[in-house]
Formats: structure tokens, sequence, C-alpha cells
């Protein structure tokens, strides 16, 4: 074709200038939002911050900003805009304070009529009725009678260590800790026992490392990051960001389990029994009600919380006992303490919520893992109506990050936070401002899981310190470099360490 009478330019290649075009206008029709709203942030170029976190993580990206920009920064998904506050007190105003406009998280992946009723994913009055209804399930008591579940996958656990001990050679933690909590969240949520460290063929660990392999490079995923609106036509279309054959696997089983379960006189205490006696209730109870309506705890809430609590349970507490183990290598004499204190107060017998809330030194080291190593770099909510923060207006449908990583890691709060010292932690210690310490979130919508994984660790480091130490071997990596196209925190190369006989 013959354009402006200058040059032949084939008509495909014309089509393709037009629709790249038309995709670069949509793209940054969005981009001067934050920026009318006075929000100081980056540049979006096109793509808006995605290559940075290419570059340098999510985690360093967000330091970086806050450094330049201010705790409150306006940054770009591609062309959705995002409210990144790294601010504490922006974050309690959002999260606590004026929660009710804040309730939900945005959803940017597609959704089916399984997942939509999970505590994770629900909106507004359903999640208020599914979250008040899963919270007693996790409460301190239910938590204590789960202790015996946990210490069951320890024995497997312990068998494996031993084997790596007698051999002495070097192993992979994250992948190592992860088959113990692959087996407790199986334990727990599923009522189904495991090994899945001699057992990678049983059908729930095939299954659960499918279902919780999320690729975020996968087309669909793309799509949606890219062009919105493409989620609700993946939904329209039926499709899920879970794997189906997985999710249909776990539908399958757990239904049969509770059909078992609900037979079985002898009762487990695991939350899938939890959740059937909810669900018993709810049938019974006309109290519970969303908008004034009676409403059903049914046989899917119990399906689809159940894969949530694996989705959500099951990496973040192994990558927290991988960063955990990585810092009693690399610094024996806390390892000493950690061990003395156990020895004291938790030395042998059976583990129980007593002894295990003695173990002050324990927990103090857990939180300044958590605090260095947040599995969850960010978490997210939408503002649900046209509003003001920190003296900007914000519209309706906004998404808004909580920089959990650079807030734990910012000067201004936390004394020298590039250091690891668990003593930080001492009551008298801790600095004014406790919302400083996020790694569970914050507000009525935090992490639900808290109280299981955090006896989860405490049940496992007992059992491990009580035997074996941890010690560094040729392939650990000191310093630590955590790792950059991960949306969890985890480190580059993964934490290889020994194990030793005390
Ligand atoms: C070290 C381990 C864990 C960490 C660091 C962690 C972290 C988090 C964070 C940061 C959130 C978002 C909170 C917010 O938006 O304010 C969250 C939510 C959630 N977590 Fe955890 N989590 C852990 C373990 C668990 C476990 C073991 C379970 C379940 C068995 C679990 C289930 C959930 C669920 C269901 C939510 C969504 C709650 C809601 O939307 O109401 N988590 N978690």
């Amino acid at each position: 074709m013959n354009v402006f009478g200058l040059i032949d330019i084939p008509v495909w290649i014309l089509l393709i200038f037009f629709i790249l075009s038309l995709a670069i206008v949509y793209i940054t029709s969005t981009h001067g939002m934050l920026r009318a709203a006075g929000v100081p942030g980056p540049p979006p170029g096109i793509f808006g911050i995605v290559n940075e976190y290419n570059k340098k993580g999510v985690g360093q990206t967000d330091l970086d900003l806050v450094k330049q920009y201010g705790r409150l920064v306006g940054i770009y998904h591609v062309r959705v805009p995002i409210l990144l506050v790294a601010d504490v007190d922006i974050v309690k105003e959002i999260c606590v304070k004026e929660f009710p406009r804040y309730t939900n998280r945005v959803v940017m992946l597609p959704n089916d009529e399984v997942n939509q009723l999970s505590v994770g994913n629900a909106r507004d009055e359903d999640w208020k009725f599914t979250r008040s209804l899963l919270s007693s399930s996790f409460s301190s008591g239910k938590i204590k009678r789960m202790i015996p579940l946990i210490e069951s996958c320890i024995q497997t656990l312990l068998k494996n260590i031993k084997n790596k001990a007698e051999t002495g050679e070097e192993f992979e933690m994250k992948r190592f800790m992860s088959n113990f909590t692959l087996d407790v969240i199986c334990s727990v949520a599923f009522g189904i026992d495991i090994d899945s460290q001699n057992d990678p063929n049983n059908p729930y660990v095939r299954n659960a490392l499918t279902a919780i392999n999320i690729s975020f490079r996968s087309p669909v995923m793309i799509l949606c990051f890219l062009f919105p609106f493409m989620k609700d036509i993946f939904e329209k279309m039926g499709m899920t960001f879970l794997d189906r054959k997985s999710q249909n696997f776990f539908v399958e089983q757990t239904s049969k389990v509770i059909k078992e379960k609900i037979q079985d006189p002898k009762k487990r205490d695991d939350i899938l029994q939890l959740m059937i006696n909810v669900k018993e209730e709810s049938q019974q109870n006309e109290s519970y009600s969303v908008g004034g309506v009676h409403k059903v705890f049914t046989d899917l809430h119990i399906i689809s919380n159940s894969i949530t609590f694996l989705i959500a349970g099951f990496e973040t507490t192994s990558n927290t006992l991988s960063f955990i183990s990585y810092l009693l290598a690399t610094h024996p004499e806390l390892q000493d303490k950690m061990v003395q204190e156990l020895d004291y107060f938790a030395g042998e017998g059976e583990i129980t919520n007593d002894n295990l809330f003695k173990l002050h030194y324990m927990d103090r080291f857990i939180s300044e893992t958590l605090r260095m190593y947040p599995p969850a770099i960010r978490t997210n909510r939408e503002v649900s109506e046209d509003t003001e923060i920190a003296g900007h207006k914000i519209p309706r449908g906004t998404e808004i990050n909580i920089a959990i990583y650079a807030i734990h890691h910012d000067p201004e709060y936390w004394n020298d936070p590039e250091t690891f010292d668990p003593d930080r932690f001492l009551p008298d210690r801790m600095g004014p401002n406790p919302s400083c310490f996020l790694p569970f979130g914050i507000g009525p919508r935090n992490c639900i899981g808290m109280r299981l994984a955090l006896t989860e660790m405490k049940v496992a480091l007992v059992s491990i310190l009580r035997q074996y130490r941890f010690v560094t071997s040729p392939s650990t990596q000191i310093p630590l470099v955590l790792a950059k196209n991960e949306v969890m925190l985890m480190a580059e190369k993964g934490i290889w360490l020994k194990i030793q006989a005390r």
C-alpha cells in the first residue's frame, strides 16, 4: 500500500501499528489519576512499576520508592493505579479505624463459585459471615487441641532429619520444611494424614503442589494483569486461577471425608471437623444471616476454605521455618540461647501449650525473623467509596497496597533495621508503635491462621532443637540474597544447611 504517496507499507504492519497504538492509549489512559490526586510517584511509562520488580524484587522496589517519594506513593501495575502505603498511621487508619470502608481485598485473578466462598476472597457481608464463623476454629483453645496432630507430623519430620544428620549431607531447608507444613495443613484442613517427603506420589501431595503452583507468568495471569476486565471474561468462561484438576480433586475428596466424618463418632480435633460443626450450627441457628436473610455454611464453604488454608498456610509457614533455621545456623550464639531456654522449659516429654508459652526467647526470635523476612511482602485493600487519604482524594475501587516489607525495614520505625536482633522485641525495647510489625497483616482482616502458624513453628523448633542443631554448609549463602521474581519473599538460591546431632 502506498501511504501518503511516500513509502509502501504492507496492510498487516499498519494494522499491528494501529492495534498497538490503541493498546498504549488504553493502558496509559489511567496514568494521570494518582498525580491528579496529588500523590507523588515515579513516571509510569507504559508498564508502570512492573519492570522494577523484575530488576530488584518487590521488597527492594518498595524501599527505594519510599526513600524517593515518601511513605505514600502512587504506582501503576500496567494500567491499574495503586496507592502504596508505608506509613503506619495511615495503615492503621485504613485497616483498623476506617475498616468498613476498606473491607475487601482486590482479587485480580478469576474465581469460580468454589473459591469465591473462601474467607480470603469473599467480599463485604459474605466475608463477615464467613470470617465470623471460621474465627472460632482458630481460637487459642482450638489450636491448643491441634498440637497432637502437629506432633504426629513432627515424628515424620524427625525421622527424615535423622537420616540427614546421619549422612551429614547438606540440604535445602525450604523444600524440607515444605514437606512438614504440607503434612500439617493436610492433617488439620483436610483431615488426612500424609507423609509428603516419603510418599511424593500420594494424590494429596501431587494435587496440593499443583494447586499452590500458581504461576504469575501464565497467559491467564498476564492477560488479567494487562487487561483487568479479562478477569470477568475468564470467570464467565468458568476459568479460575487454580488448576482445575487439582481443585476438582479436593472438591471430590473433601466431600467424601466430610461424609465419613459426619458418620464417625470419633471426632478428630482438626479444622475440617470444626467447620463441619459450624455448618451444623448454621443450619439450626437463624441468627446466621447475611443482610437479614438466614444463611447456611455449606459443604462448598468448607471445601473452599480448606483449599484456601492450604494455599495461604503452607508456603508462608515453610518459608518462615527455613528463614528461622538459616538465622539459627548463622547466629550460633543465639541458637545456644534458644536451646538453653527450651532445655529448661520444654526439654523433654509432651509438648504442651503451657511450656510453649514460656519460650519467650523463641517468640522473639520468630518475631525478628518475620520482621526481617515477612513472607507476604505486601497485602492489599480496596477503597469501597470515594474517600480522602492523608488529604488526597482517592476514588472508589482504587487498590491500596500495604508495604509490609518496607515498613519492617524502615529506619524511622526500627533502629538499625538490617541487623538481626531478637531482643528488640523485649517488652521494654519494643518501639512506641506496635503497628510497625505486621507480618500477619493488621486489623479485622488480618491472618486468620496466625496462631496455628506460630504454634506449628514452635512445636517444630522444640522437637528439632531437643536433638539437633542447624549448622552452615558449603552452599549456605551469606549474606542471603532474596529472589527477585517471586511474589512471596524467599531466598534466591534456596537455604542450604546441615543438621547435626547435639
Ligand atoms: C508464617 C505464616 C503466615 C504468614 C506470615 C501469613 C501472613 C498473612 C498475611 C500478611 C495475610 C494478609 C492479612 C491482611 O491483609 O491484613 C494473611 C491472610 C490470611 N492467612 Fe495467613 N499467614 C501465615 C500462615 C497462615 C496459615 C497457617 C493459614 C491457615 C491455615 C493462613 C490463612 C490465611 C487466610 C485464610 C487469610 C485471609 C484472611 C481474611 O481475608 O479474612 N495463614 N496471612
